[in-house]
């Protein structure tokens, strides 16, 4: 398995829509951040977090790629070094 790799540190605001199938970037190489461009991890073993909702939502999705709760933000780039 390849490394998950992100040059982003912190959450991105974003509003889901019902009935619509999300596809989030596990891998941090999509070029479609914060989702997955079906394209970038490939070879890497790492595979996206597919996901739907059941009614419109204000999100923050992580785009550290280190979250504990996929795709949703929960605090944990902040424990991380920065550059
Ligand atoms: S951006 Fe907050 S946990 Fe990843």
């Amino acid at each position: 398995m390849s490394e998950i790799t992100s040059s982003l540190n912190g959450p991105v605001e974003y509003e889901l829509q019902p009935g619509k199938k999300y596809s989030w970037c596990q891998c941090g190489r999509s070029k479609t951040q914060p989702f997955c461009d079906q394209v970038s991890h490939k070879g890497t073993g790492i595979e996206p977090k597919d996901f739907t909702v059941s009614q419109t939502r204000k999100v923050w999705l992580c785009m550290c790629k280190q979250t504990k709760m996929p795709p949703y933000c929960d605090g944990t780039h902040n424990k991380l070094k920065k550059n």
